[in-house]
């Protein structure tokens, strides 16, 4: 898997890059990349659906404003994805805290970019929960490597073994409940051990 330009710098006149073709976990197209020194930032009303996108995230993602706003997030969701992980990422903004996910994304030509990212509850002034946001960064290419996609590739593997999606999605979030336990770390910590040791 060749993977190695990741987070590469590049001029600054084209701000999306490809490296060379992949498989991410078992699907076609081709890496991308974005800036390290960039952020791919997007918010969303309490359903999800968009309602604001930088210019980051329309270059990579390969969209126009226009064909993105009020569409769900889920536009730009990678196949491979488990779903577990955006389950633990929807109850903790719901409950109003951040959360910090890898998270590999697919574009609107098929290609794929990775992304660490950081969605928060935005908050009223009443303090109640008005939207979200969410603020990616290029993730280091050796913690995605070695680490997320094989835990991906497992969690994924888990779902797509029950005909059935709901006992999927509960199987594979046990069993990532089960791995941060056995590691006696927390979601957050976990995210946070993998952040820190890049
Ligand atoms: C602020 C915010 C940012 C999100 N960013 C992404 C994202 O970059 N990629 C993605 O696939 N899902 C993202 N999601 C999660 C999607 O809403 C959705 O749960 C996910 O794509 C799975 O879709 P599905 O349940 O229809 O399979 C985000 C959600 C929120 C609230």
């Amino acid at each position: 898997m060749d993977r190695l330009l990741w987070g590469c710098a590049h001029d600054g006149s084209q701000r999306v890059r490809s490296a060379s073709k992949g498989d991410m976990m078992g699907t076609s197209g081709k890496e991308v990349f974005f800036d390290s020194d960039s952020l791919i930032v997007s918010k969303t009303n309490l359903k999800g659906h968009l309602t604001y996108m930088n210019d980051v995230f329309l270059d990579i993602a390969g969209y126009q404003a226009e064909e993105l706003v009020g569409k769900p997030h889920n536009v730009i969701r990678h196949p491979d994805m488990p779903r577990c992980v955006f389950k633990l990422l929807w109850d903790e903004v719901q409950r109003g805290r951040e959360v910090f996910a890898y998270v590999v994304n697919i574009t609107k030509s098929g290609d794929y970019y990775w992304v660490i990212a950081h969605v928060t509850p935005s908050f009223g002034l009443d303090g109640s929960i008005v939207g979200y946001h969410s603020t990616r960064r290029v993730p280091n290419p050796k913690t995605v490597r070695d680490t997320i996609i094989p835990l991906y590739r497992e969690l994924s593997a888990i779902e797509t073994s029950h005909s059935s999606r709901k006992e999927g999605l509960e199987a594979s979030y046990e069993k990532l409940l089960s791995i941060l336990a056995e590691k006696d770390l927390g979601y957050d910590e976990f995210v946070a051990h993998l952040m820190l040791a890049a």
